[in-house]
């Protein structure tokens, strides 16, 4: 829950950088996360605003990315700038620095690797197809609660080896992490998925299969094998990590190809460019933000950014500054073939480990998207609804079809 009380500006903050930008509620950001993050550009290339206890801010695109890939004088540990939030979910690697970081990711990486990846596109496949055959005929959805959050739970479901049948317990789970209500609580959140997520575990832990916990657990942390509590804390960080972001990328591409039908058109009569494609479309509606906390006192853009100040880095202020790439709200297609590096998946150490898969099932959506389907529109009678946070998203996107 975001608290608003508002503490007293630091004394080593100017006035001159104190803005009130609420991440979660900003105005305009349950309408169009994107404009809403905006309004800050233009300004001076790093604010401190005073919402959610207060925290720096760099607004410029190059400022973004150079403090994302500095960990160095800065920690990933704080995870968030709601209170108790990185407490509570404690993940790895995420939450990790260092060399405990560098031991753990290089285990999760390896049991992400590409060829596994690549082995679970039939299935990505699979799913798009049931899921499109299932709303196909009925000429509307509301694409958010009926395409965007089953996709990727049932892709986790079977990357983690584990029956699709309980999708129904785990879906609230999902549905809370995405669009929370206030009935759970953070640390509740966290008990019910280790808790569908512990037997899994040990199981995998006694007896490794060939699934992606199993293949993680079963490399050495450095010299030595998983904890208990580690392999919980990294399970979780999968989970929560792999979840709502990819249902958050999968509805901004929905929401573009609806906006414009040409571009599904294009993909629809070339199924080639969906690979350039995802990359631009992953570019141009970056939706997750990071939090970190500096380590010692940081000089940039004239002002000092202290120790234990918390630094929140939005890949949408890097990836849309007319600065960092050229006409950056216009989609173009070609621009994927030579991607510039942008930080929709996150620079430096803890680039996401799940990019790969990520991409793979952007490129399953759009192909088989633009395949199956004829171009959606935006229902008229309906209303698009976004939400701020760490990870942005529609809320609420109501498309028609002709049948
Ligand atoms: C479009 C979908 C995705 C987006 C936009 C995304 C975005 C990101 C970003 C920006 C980071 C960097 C965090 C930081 O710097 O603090 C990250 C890290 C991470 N992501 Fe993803 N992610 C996506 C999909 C996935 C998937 C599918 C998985 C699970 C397999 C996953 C698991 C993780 C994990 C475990 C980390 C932590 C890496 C580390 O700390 O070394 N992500 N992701």
């Amino acid at each position: 829950m975001v608290e608003t009380a508002t503490p007293p500006v630091p004394a080593h903050v100017p006035a001159d950088r104190v803005v009130d930008f609420d991440l979660f509620f900003a105005p305009g950001m349950d309408e169009d996360y994107f404009a809403a993050w905006k309004r800050l550009q233009g300004g001076p290339a790093l604010v401190w605003t005073t919402a959610n206890h207060g925290h720096w801010i760099p607004t410029s695109g190059a400022l973004v990315r150079e403090l994302w890939a500095d960990n160095v004088r800065l920690s990933n540990k704080v995870l968030a700038v709601t209170p108790g939030l990185g407490e509570a979910m404690d993940f790895i690697p995420l939450q990790q620095d260092g060399k405990d970081h560098h031991d753990t990711r290089a285990a999760i990486m390896r049991g992400l690797a590409s060829r596994y990846v690549m082995a679970l596109e039939p299935k990505v496949v699979e799913v798009a197809r049931e899921l499109i055959a299932g709303i196909a005929p009925k000429g509307r959805c509301e694409f958010m609660g009926e395409f965007a959050e089953v996709l990727p739970l049932h892709i986790f479901l079977t990357l983690i080896g584990v029956p699709v049948e309980d999708r129904a317990r785990l879906r609230p789970l999902g549905a809370q992490l995405t669009r929370p209500d206030g009935s759970m609580t953070v640390e509740q959140l966290r008990d019910a998925a280790d808790d569908y997520l512990a037997p899994y575990i040990a199981e995998r832990m006694a007896n490794p299969g060939d699934d992606l916990f199993s293949r993680i657990l079963s490399e050495k942390v450095g010299d030595r094998p998983w904890t208990v509590d580690e392999a919980k804390r990294m399970c979780r960080n999968l989970l929560f990590g792999g979840l709502d972001t990819v249902v958050a990328m999968v509805g901004m591409c929905a929401l573009h190809l609806a906006r414009h039908p040409q571009d599904h058109q294009l993909l629809r009569e070339r199924p080639e460019l969906a690979p350039q494609a995802a990359d631009e479309l992953m570019r141009r509606y970056p939706t997750v933000g990071v939090s970190r906390n500096a380590v010692c006192d940081i000089e940039v853009d004239g002002v000092t950014i202290r120790e234990g100040d918390i630094v929140y880095l939005p890949s949408v202020l890097h990836n849309l500054d007319p600065l960092c790439f050229d006409d950056p709200e216009k989609v173009d297609f070609a621009r994927g073939l030579n991607p510039v590096r942008n930080t929709t998946l996150g620079a430096g150490a803890h680039r996401c480990v799940g990019a790969g898969l990520a991409r793979m099932e952007v490129i399953a959506f759009l192909r088989e998207w633009t395949n199956a389907m004829p171009p959606a529109r935006i229902d008229p009678a309906g209303k698009v609804t976004m939400r701020g946070g760490n990870v942005g998203a529609c809320t609420n996107l109501p498309l028609v079809w002709d049948c």
